[in-house]
C-alpha cells in the first residue's frame, strides 16, 4: 500500500495504490490521514486532487476487515478531516467509487468522474449501512429521495446519471488527472461550496416515509439492513448532521456483527473465489462469439435468451421446421415477457430475436465457436447429437451439454477432440438464474474449461465448477432435501406444515409447492433410470402420486389439488390418504417450524460434507453458491454450509444422530465429523 504526492505547481495530487481495488485498509486509512495533516501544513499547496492507481478509485472499506475489531484510525474520522481540510479536496473517479470510498469522496469538497466510472453506496448488498458518513452526506449532496433510492438498493449510479444527480460535479473525457487539476485551479478562482455537513436537508413529509418505509420493507423482505439505511437516511433529515452521524455508526457497528451481515460476506468472497478457480490462473479462454443451441424447449429457449441478452448471436436448431418455429416462439415469449414487464423495449426485444436463427440444418453450426446442447434428458439421444456436432463444427468450437444427470463422460464418448467437451449446467428460468454448474469430463482442456468460466462471465452467471456424479451438486442436494421433505411426511408432517416452514426459513417456495410447480414427472423419470442402475432411491409418495398421474399444476394436481386455471395450492385429500397409508408403522411426532426445517437443512449440510469428501465440489462455498444462485436459499443466510457452520456444526451433527436414530435421516458422515472436531469446514476441506 502506497499514498504518494506530487505537486503539480499549486495543486497537490494524492495518488492511492493499493491492489487489487484499493480497499480502505487500516494503513491507507492512516496514510490518507497523514497526507491530510501534512497538505494542510504546506503552504505551496492550495488545492488536493485524491486520485488512485490500479483499475479503480477507492472500492470501499476492507471488508476483510469486518470480522475483526475496528482499528483506528475509524473512517468517519479520516472522512471528517479530509471534509475539514484547509484547501479544497477533489476526488478524481476512474472504476468505482463505492461504500466507503464513495464517502471519503463525499468528504471532498468535489467530484469529478471519468464517463466509465461509477459510484455508489452497495453496503446493504453487504448486510450493513454505510459507515463513514454516506447516509448523512448524500442526502445533502442530491436530495432525501436519491439518498433513499441508491442506499436502499445499493445500485450503483454511472457517471453521467450521478453527473445529473448532482453527486458529481464535472464528468472529465481523456486524462482523468489533468483534467481534475484544471478542474482544482478553476474552481479556486471562484467562490467554494459549502462542505456538505454545512448544507441544508429538506426534510419529506411524513407521508413520503410511510410509502418510502412499505416500499423499501416489501423489496428486502427478510433482509435488515435496508430498512436500518432507510431509518439512517430519514434521521439524516430530522435531526442536526452530528446526530445522524452517531446514529448511522451505531447502526452500522451493530449490523457488522450480524449473523445476516456474516452470510451475505461470506457469500461475497464465495463469488469471487468460485469465479477465478487457481488453476487456471493465466490460461486464456477460447473467444466466443457465435453460439448455437440445441433443442429450443424450456431449457434451450432459456439458454439461447441468456445468450441473446450478453449480446451473442445464436442458432437454434430443432429436430424439424415445426419443432424449429415452436423453438423460436418460445424465445419469442420470452423477450415479449420482459418487455411487457417493461424490462426491455419493444425493439431491443425485436433486436433480441433478430440475432436468432432458427434451423433443423446442422451444416448451420460450421462455423460456431460454440455450441451447447438442451435436448431430451436421453443418454442416445444426447450422444447422437454430439456425435453430429463432432462431425459437423470447427475442430477447436467448444461443445457443451446441458444434462441434469447423465455422464457428460458418456455422452462425449467417441467424439473426435474430446478435449472440447464438457458440461454447461444451467438452471431453470436459464436467462434468469445465475448458476452456472461448469462440469469437466477427463479430457476437458484448461483452455476449454477457462472458456466455461470466461462465459459465465460474460453472461453475468456465477460459475462453479462441479465434479461428476448424479446431480452434480445442485441437484444431488435436491435428491435429498426431497427425501427428507418425505420423511417429515411419514412422521406426522403435513405438505402445508413443511412448505409454510420452509418458507418461513427464507425460501421463496416449500419443497412440495416447488414439485408441483417444475413437474414430478422428471424427478421419476430419473428414479426410474437410477433404480435401473441398481439405485434405491427415496420416493415412497412421489412415486405414487406418479402413479396416478398426479405430476404438479400441469395435471391439475400433484402435492396439492389446484382449481382449473389456478395457482393456489389446496390440501388435497387423495394425497393425505397416501400419506397416512404409507405413514402407518412409522412413529409420528410434533413437528414446529424450526425442527421441521432442520430436518431438510441439516440433512443438506451431510450431503454437502459428501460432496466436498468426493470431490465433486471444490469448496464448501461453491456448494453455498449452488444452492443460494440455483434454488432459491436465502441470501442473507449464506448458503446450507454457511448456515450450520454459523448454527454451530457440534450441534448439527448431534441433530442429524437424533434424526439417524429415528429413522429421519442418514447419520453424519465422517467429513462432516471431522469438521464439526475445527468447527469449521474451512481447512477441512477448501
Ligand atoms: N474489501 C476487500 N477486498 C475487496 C473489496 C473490498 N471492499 N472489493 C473487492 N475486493 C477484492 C475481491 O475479494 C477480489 O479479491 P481476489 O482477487 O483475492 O479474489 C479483488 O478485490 C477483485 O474484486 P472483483 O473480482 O470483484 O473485481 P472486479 O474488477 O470484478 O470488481 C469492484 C471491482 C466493482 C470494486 C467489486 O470488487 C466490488 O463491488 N467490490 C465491493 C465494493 C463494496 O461493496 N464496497 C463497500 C464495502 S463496505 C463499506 O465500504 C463500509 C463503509 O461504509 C464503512
Ligand atoms: P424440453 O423437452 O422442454 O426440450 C427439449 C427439446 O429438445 C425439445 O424441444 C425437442 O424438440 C428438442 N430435441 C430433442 N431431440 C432433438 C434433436 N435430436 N435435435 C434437436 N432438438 C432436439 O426439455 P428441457 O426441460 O428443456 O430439458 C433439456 C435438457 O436440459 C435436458 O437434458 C434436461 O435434463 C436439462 N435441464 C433441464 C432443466 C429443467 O428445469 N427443465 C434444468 C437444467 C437442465
Amino acid at each position: 500500500m502506497t499514498v504518494s504526492i506530487e505537486q503539480q505547481g499549486e495543486i497537490a495530487v494524492v495518488t492511492v495504490d493499493n491492489p487489487p481495488v484499493n480497499a480502505l485498509s487500516q494503513a491507507l486509512r492512516q496514510g490518507l490521514l497523514d497526507a491530510a495533516e501534512r497538505l494542510d501544513a504546506d503552504p505551496s499547496v492550495k488545492a488536493v486532487v485524491l486520485a488512485c492507481a490500479g483499475r479503480t478509485f477507492i472500492a470501499g472499506a476492507d471488508v476483510g476487515e469486518f470480522g475483526k475489531p475496528p482499528q483506528p484510525p475509524h473512517l468517519p474520522d479520516l472522512v471528517a478531516r479530509v471534509e475539514r481540510a484547509a484547501k479544497p479536496w477533489v476526488a478524481a473517479i476512474h472504476g468505482s467509487a463505492l461504500g466507503g470510498g464513495f464517502e471519503v469522496a463525499l468528504g471532498c469538497r468535489f467530484r469529478v468522474a471519468v464517463p466509465s466510472a461509477n459510484v455508489g453506496l452497495p453496503e446493504v448488498r453487504l448486510g450493513i449501512v454505510p459507515g463513514a458518513g454516506g447516509t448523512v452526506r448524500l442526502p445533502r449532496l442530491a436530495g432525501v429521495e436519491t439518498a433513499v433510492d441508491m442506499v436502499t438498493t445499493g445500485a450503483p449510479l454511472g457517471a453521467l446519471k450521478a453527473r445529473e444527480a448532482g453527486l458529481i460535479d464535472a464528468v472529465i473525457d481523456g486524462d482523468l488527472i489533468a483534467g481534475a487539476v484544471q478542474f482544482s485551479r478553476k474552481a479556486l478562482g471562484r467562490p467554494l461550496p459549502d462542505s456538505l455537513r454545512d448544507r441544508p436537508v429538506a426534510a419529506p413529509a411524513e407521508p413520503f416515509w410511510e410509502a418510502t418505509e412499505k416500499t423499501v420493507a416489501a423489496r428486502a423482505k427478510r433482509e435488515e439492513a435496508p430498512m436500518k439505511a432507510l431509518a439512517c437516511v430519514r434521521r439524516a433529515a430530522e435531526t442536526d448532521f452530528e446526530t445522524a452521524i452517531a446514529f448511522e455508526r451505531e447502526t452500522f457497528l451493530a449490523l457488522r456483527g450480524s449473523p445476516q451481515a456474516a452470510a451475505l460476506r461470506h457469500v461475497f468472497f464465495a463469488e469471487r473465489a468460485a469465479t477465478r478457480p487457481p488453476e487456471l490462473a493465466g490460461v486464456q479462454p477460447r473467444a466466443i462469439k457465435s453460439t448455437a443451441v440445441i433443442g429450443g424447449g424450456t431449457m434451450g429457449a432459456g439458454i439461447a435468451a441468456a445468450l441473446r441478452d450478453a449480446g451473442l448471436p445464436v442458432v437454434l436448431i430443432e429436430r424439424d421446421d415445426a419443432q424449429v418455429e415452436r423453438g423460436l416462439a418460445n424465445l419469442r415469449s420470452i423477450f415479449d415477457g420482459a418487455a411487457k414487464r417493461g424490462r426491455i423495449s419493444a425493439v431491443v426485444a425485436a433486436e433480441r430475436m433478430a440475432g436468432v436463427t432458427g434451423t433443423a440444418d446442422y451444416a448451420a453450426l460450421a462455423d460456431v465457436d460454440l455450441v451447447i446442447e438442451a435436448v431430451f434428458e436421453d443418454l442416445d439421444v444426447k450422444r447422437d447429437v454430439v456425435g453430429r456436432l463432432s462431425a459437423v463444427c470447427r475442430d477447436d468450437a467448444v461443445l457443451a451439454t446441458n444434462t441434469s444427470y447423465l455422464d457428460p463422460e458418456r455422452i462425449a464418448e467417441g467424439i473426435g477432440n474430446p478435449g472440447r467437451f464438457l458440461g454447461l449446467h444451467f438452471f431453470s428460468p436459464a436467462h434468469v438464474m445465475k448458476l452456472l454448474e461448469i462440469v469437466p469430463t477427463q479430457a476437458t482442456t484448461p483452455e476449454v474449461l477457462a472458456t466455461g468460466f470466461a462465459l459465465a462471465r460474460t453472461l453475468n452467471k456465477v460459475p462453479v465448477r462441479a465434479g461428476i456424479s448424479d446431480g452434480f451438486i445442485g441437484n444431488r442436494i435436491l435428491k435429498v432435501t426431497r427425501a427428507q421433505a418425505e420423511r417429515l411426511l411419514l412422521s406426522g408432517g403435513t405438505p402445508t406444515a413443511v412448505d409454510a416452514a420452509m418458507r418461513a426459513f427464507g425460501l421463496p417456495m416449500g419443497p412440495f409447492e416447488a414439485q408441483d410447480l417444475g413437474g414430478l414427472d422428471i424427478a421419476a423419470f430419473q428414479r426410474k433410470a437410477a433404480r435401473a442402475r441398481g439405485d434405491t432411491p427415496f420416493a415412497p409418495i412421489a412415486d405414487r402420486l406418479c402413479a396416478i398421474e398426479r405430476f404438479g399444476q400441469k395435471s391439475g394436481g400433484g402435492w396439492y389439488d389446484y382449481e382449473p386455471g389456478e395457482r393456489t395450492p389446496r390440501p388435497s385429500e387423495t394425497v393425505a390418504a397416501i400419506i397416512a397409508e404409507e405413514a402407518a408403522g412409522f412413529p409420528h411426532r410434533d413437528w414446529d417450524e424450526s425442527s421441521i426445517a432442520e430436518c431438510i437443512l441439516w440433512p443438506m449440510a451431510n450431503e454437502g460434507a459428501r460432496i466436498l469428501g468426493d470431490g465433486t465440489a471444490l469448496r464448501a462455498s461453491d456448494i453455498d453458491l449452488v444452492k443460494i444462485h440455483g434454488y432459491g436459499f436465502p441470501l442473507w443466510r449464506g448458503g446450507p454450509m454457511h448456515y450450520a457452520e454459523a448454527s454451530g456444526l457440534d450441534k448439527v451433527v448431534d441433530a442429524l444422530r437424533a434424526l439417524a436414530t429415528a429413522g429421519l435421516a442418514d447419520p453424519p458422515c465422517e467429513l462432516l465429523l471431522e469438521a464439526a472436531r475445527r468447527g469449521s469446514f474451512s481447512g477441512v476441506f477448501r
